[in-house]
C-alpha cells in the first residue's frame, strides 16, 4: 500500500497508547491474533503480524522482507549521514552484508567465550548487592538491572565504566518512543545530538585503538577483517553504538521482567534460590511471557501474500514477537507463566540470520544476577502499585522496581 505521508519514526498503535496497556499489551495481542493476524493499519501505515508461524515466516525470509527498514515509503530521514552508521549496522543490513558483518564478532559472543566471563559477572553483581543489602530494600531496575549489563558491555568494549550514566542516557533517548511524546520533534532532535556526541565519542576510541591495539571489543571489531575487508570507521561506530544500546535496555528489561513474574508465583522462590536449572528455565519462560524486546521491524522488497493478504514493495512490517510468545497454537496456556515450561520454544531473541548476537551474554548476565539475589535475599515482595512503562513501543519493561527483602547475610 502506498503511503501518504513521509516521517522519520514508527507510530505507537493506537491500542498501546495507555500505560496500562504498555504494561499489560496481551489482551490486545490475543484479539488481534484471532480477529486480524495480518492487518493493515492505515493510522500507522504499517502491516502488524501477530502470530507465531507468520513471525517466524517473515524473520526467516531476508529476500522478501528486508531489515533496511530505512529503505520503506514511508520513511524519510533527513540527515542521511547522521543516521548512517546506524543504519548500516548489523541489524539493519541483510545478506551478504550482514554474514559479512556477524563475522568479525560472532565467536566473541559463542556461549564458550561469553561463559568464562561468569566469575567477573559475578563480583559486578556482588559489588552492586552489596551496596544495598543491608537496607533490606533497593529498586531492582535502578540498582541492579541497569548497571549490571551496562558494565559488562563498557568492560568488553573497552570503555571506561565510569562513563555509564552518559551511555544510560544515550540509550533512554535513542530507544525513546517519539510517537508517544507529546513533541516528537524535541525527541527527535535529541536523539540527532545524542547520535553526534556517540560519534565523537567513539570516533577518538577507534582511532586510539587503531594506533595501539588493545585487548578489547573496540580493537577487535576496527582491526578484524573479514574476507579480507575492514570496516570502515562508520561500520564499527554503527557497531559500538548498538552493541551499547542492545546489551543494555533489553538485558535490564528481562531482569526486571523476572521479578515481576517471580512476584506473581511466590511460592517458587525457594526452588529458585536452590537450583539454578530451575532458575535458568524460569528466565526462558519470561523471555516468553514478558518478552523484552515486543515487536520487529522490516520492509517488503517484493509483493508477499501472507494470511490472504498482499504485503507490497516497500511496506513496512512489524511482527510482534510479544504476541507470538503467546500464541495458543504454539504454546499451551499462553498466558500463564509456567516456569517449569518445557519445550519452550520462544523467539524472544528473534529468529533467522539476525538471531541475538546476545544472547548467550544476557542469559548469563539474568541467571547470574538473579541468582545472586535469590542466594542473599528472602522473602522478595515488589513494594509499589505503580510502575511506570518503558518509554518505547517495541520495549517491554519498567523503569523503576522497588522490592523489600531479608538479607541472609
Ligand atoms: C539482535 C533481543 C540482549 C546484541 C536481537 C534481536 C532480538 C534481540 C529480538 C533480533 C533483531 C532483528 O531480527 O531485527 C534481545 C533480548 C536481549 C538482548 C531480548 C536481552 C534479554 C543483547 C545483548 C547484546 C545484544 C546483551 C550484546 C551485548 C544484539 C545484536 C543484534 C541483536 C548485535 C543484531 C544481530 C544481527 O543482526 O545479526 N536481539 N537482545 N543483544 N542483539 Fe540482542
Amino acid at each position: 500500500m502506498a503511503a501518504a505521508t513521509q516521517r522519520q519514526f514508527l507510530p505507537m498503535p493506537a491500542a498501546l497508547s495507555s500505560r496500562a496497556a504498555r504494561l499489560e499489551p496481551f489482551d490486545w495481542y490475543r484479539e488481534m491474533r484471532t480477529e486480524a493476524p495480518v492487518r493493515y493499519d492505515d493510522d500507522r501505515q504499517v502491516w502488524d503480524v501477530f502470530r507465531y508461524d507468520d513471525t517466524k515466516r517473515v524473520l526467516a525470509d531476508t529476500e522478501s522482507f528486508s531489515s533496511d527498514v530505512a529503505r520503506a515509503d514511508v520513511f524519510e530521514f533527513p540527515d542521511e549521514d547522521l543516521f548512517r552508521p546506524l543504519q548500516r549496522s548489523i541489524l539493519r543490513s541483510d545478506p551478504p552484508r550482514h554474514t559479512w558483518l556477524r563475522d568479525v564478532v560472532d565467536d566473541q559472543f559463542q556461549p564458550g567465550a561469553i561463559g568464562a566471563l561468569a566469575p567477573h559477572v559475578r563480583e559486578i553483581a556482588d559489588e552492586l548487592l552489596d551496596e544495598r543489602l543491608a537496607d533490606g530494600e533497593m529498586d531492582v531496575v535502578e540498582d541492579l538491572a541497569y548497571p549490571l549489563p551496562v558494565i559488562v558491555i563498557a568492560e568488553l568494549l573497552g570503555v571506561p565504566a565510569d562513563d555509564r550514566d552518559r551511555f544510560k542516557q544515550w540509550s533512554d533517548v535513542l530507544v525513546a518512543d517519539v510517537s508517544a511524546a507529546a513533541d516528537p520533534q524535541t525527541i527527535i532532535e535529541r536523539q540527532e545530538e545524542t547520535i553526534r556526541e556517540l560519534r565523537a565519542y567513539f570516533e577518538d576510541l577507534i582511532k586510539q585503538r587503531r594506533a595501539i591495539p588493545e585487548d578489547d571489543l573496540i580493537t577487535h571489531i576496527a582491526t578484524t577483517d573479514p574476507d579480507g575487508h575492514r570496516l570502515t570507521d562508520e561500520d564499527v561506530l554503527g557497531y559500538c553504538i548498538l552493541l551499547l544500546v542492545a546489551g543494555n535496555v533489553t538485558t535490564t528489561n528481562l531482569i526486571g521482567n523476572a521479578i515481576r513474574c517471580f512476584d506473581e508465583r511466590p511460592e517458587l522462590y525457594d526452588e529458585l534460590a536452590a537450583d539454578r536449572d530451575v532458575l535458568a528455565a524460569a528466565i526462558e519462560e519470561v523471555l516468553r511471557y514478558r518478552s523484552p524486546v515486543q515487536a520487529l521491524s522490516r520492509v517488503a522488497t517484493t509483493d508477499v501474500e501472507l494470511r490472504g493478504e498482499t504485503i507490497e514493495s516497500g511496506d513496512l512490517v512489524v511482527t510482534w514477537l510479544g504476541s507470538a510468545n503467546r500464541d495458543e497454537s504454539q504454546f499451551d496456556d499462553p498466558d500463564e507463566f509456567q516456569p517449569e515450561r518445557r519445550p519452550n520454544q520462544h523467539i524472544a531473541f528473534g529468529h533467522g540470520v539476525h538471531f541475538c548476537l546476545g544472547a548467550p551474554l544476557a542469559r548469563l548476565e539474568a541467571r547470574i544476577s538473579l541468582g545472586r539475589l535469590l542466594d542473599r535475599a528472602e522473602g522478595i515482595q515488589c513494594v509499589a502499585e505503580e510502575r511506570p512503562p518503558v518509554s518505547s513501543s517495541f520495549l517491554h519493561g519498567v523503569e523503576q522496581l522497588p522490592i523489600r527483602f531479608e538479607s541472609v547475610e
